[in-house]
C-alpha cells in the first residue's frame, strides 16, 4: 500500500457478521473502514470489538446506506470504494415477508449505488450468495452454471440485485468497477474472539443452532433431514472460515484497482463438500465436546448439495481458503463462549 493517508472503504453492514470481519481485515490491509450500519440486526458492540481488536477508533455512521440524505456526511470527505453487505438474510422470513427483502435488500442497493455513482466512487464489491445457483446440475459448481428459479424470496433478492448491478455497470460507462462475490457457507469467528456472529434474535444458521445446543441454552440440534442422496444421508455445503472470507474482499478491491472499471463474479469458498453430520464430527475433534442432536424432517427450501468451484477466485483474485473446518469450530465456540461470559 503507497504512503499517504488510508484510503476511505465504506462497509454497509459493518457491524454484521461478515462486514466487522471485513472491516478488519481492511484495516490490516492498510486501508480506512468507514462502518455504515442502522444497528436494525446488529449490535453496536461489534463496533467496539473491532475498535479493541484494531487498538484504534474506527469511523462509524449509524445510519440507513439507501437513505441518501442521512448519508451526506459519509461523502464529505473522498471515498475511495464500498463493500455493500447491508441486507437481510433470513430464508424464512423471505417466504413471510417478501416486500421487506425486495425494499430493503433491491431498494436498499439501488438507491445505495446511485449515491457511489453519484459521488464519483469507482470501486463496489458485493455480498452475493451461492444461493443464485439453487439446486446446481452440476457440483462443484462453477460462475458459469445457470442461474436456475430462486427457492426463495431472498435467494430472488441476489439474483434481482446481480442483475441491477450488471444494468448498472453498463451505464456506468466504465467509472464503477463492480466485483460480485457469491459466498458459500461462512462460519466461525476470528481467533481472538473479539469478533463473531451476533445476529438478534433466534439464529439463522447451523454453526450458531449447534453452539446453543452445545452450551445448553437449548435443545439438541435438529438435523434437517437424513435422507438425502448423499454418503451419510444429510445435505452437504461448503463452510468457509469468516476471516478467510473477509480478506477475499481485500483481494477484490485491489483487483478493482488494477482493472478500473471491470466487472466480474468470484465464488468464495473451500472447494470442498461437507455434510451436517460431518460439521457435528469435525466439531467434536475441535473441541472435544459432543453436540446433542437428533434427526428431524428435512426443511422446506433446502437444496441436497452444494460447494463451490473456487478456482476462479484463487487465478484472478490471487485467493483461497487457509483455515480449516476444525479451526472454523474452534473459534466460533471461543466466541460463543466469551458471550455466555460477557453477553451484550
Ligand atoms: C442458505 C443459503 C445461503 C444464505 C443463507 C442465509 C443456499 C444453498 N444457501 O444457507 O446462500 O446466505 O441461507 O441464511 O441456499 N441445518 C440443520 N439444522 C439446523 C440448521 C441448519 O440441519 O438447525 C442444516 C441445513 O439443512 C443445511 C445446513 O445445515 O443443510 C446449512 O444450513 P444453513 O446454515 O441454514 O445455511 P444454508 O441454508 O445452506
Amino acid at each position: 500500500m503507497e504512503k499517504g493517508p488510508r484510503k476511505r472503504i465504506l462497509v454497509t453492514g459493518g457491524a454484521g457478521f461478515i462486514g466487522s470481519h471485513a472491516a478488519v481485515a481492511l484495516h490490516e490491509a492498510g486501508y480506512a473502514p468507514v462502518i455504515i450500519d442502522d444497528l436494525r440486526n446488529s449490535r453496536k458492540s461489534a463496533v467496539k470489538g473491532i475498535e479493541s481488536l484494531l487498538s484504534v477508533p474506527v469511523e462509524w455512521h449509524r445510519v440507513d446506506c439507501g437513505d441518501a440524505e442521512a448519508m451526506k456526511p459519509v461523502f464529505k470527505q473522498p471515498v475511495h470504494g464500498a463493500i455493500h453487505f447491508a441486507a437481510d438474510k433470513a430464508v424464512g422470513e423471505s417466504v413471510a415477508h417478501p416486500e421487506k427483502y425486495f425494499d430493503n435488500n433491491v431498494g436498499g442497493t439501488a438507491r445505495f449505488v446511485a449515491q457511489l455513482r453519484n459521488h464519483g466512487v469507482q470501486h463496489l464489491v458485493f455480498s452475493s450468495s451461492c444461493t443464485v445457483y439453487g439446486e446446481a446440475e452440476e457440483l462443484p459448481v462453477s460462475e458459469d452454471a445457470p442461474i436456475l428459479p430462486a427457492a426463495s424470496p431472498y435467494g430472488y433478492t441476489k439474483q434481482a440485485c446481480e442483475d441491477l448491478l450488471r444494468i448498472t455497470h453498463a451505464a456506468a460507462e466504465g467509472q464503477l468497477g463492480i466485483s460480485i462475490l457469491r459466498y458459500f457457507n461462512p462460519i466461525g469467528a476470528h481467533p481472538s474472539a473479539h469478533l463473531g456472529e451476533l445476529p438478534l434474535g433466534p439464529p439463522p444458521n447451523l454453526v450458531p443452532y449447534l453452539l446453543q445446543a452445545v452450551a445448553g441454552n437449548s435443545g439438541p440440534l435438529i438435523v434437517f433431514g437424513d435422507n438425502y442422496p448423499t454418503p451419510d444421508g444429510t445435505c452437504i455445503r461448503d463452510y468457509l472460515h469468516v476471516c478467510d472470507l473477509a480478506e477475499a474482499h481485500v483481494a477484490a478491491l485491489r483487483w478493482l484497482e488494477q482493472h478500473q472499471g471491470a466487472l466480474d463474479v468470484f465464488n468464495l469458498g473451500t472447494g470442498r463438500g461437507t455434510s451436517v453430520k460431518e460439521v457435528i464430527t469435525a466439531f467434536h475433534l475441535a473441541t472435544g465436546l459432543d453436540v446433542p442432536h437428533k434427526i428431524g424432517d428435512r426443511r422446506p427450501g433446502d437444496v441436497t448439495a452444494i460447494y463451490a468451484d473456487a478456482a476462479k477466485a484463487d487465478e484472478v483474485l490471487g485467493w483461497r481458503t487457509t483455515r480449516s473446518l476444525e479451526d472454523c469450530l474452534r473459534d466460533a465456540w471461543r466466541w460463543q463462549q466469551r458471550l455466555q461470559d460477557t453477553p451484550s
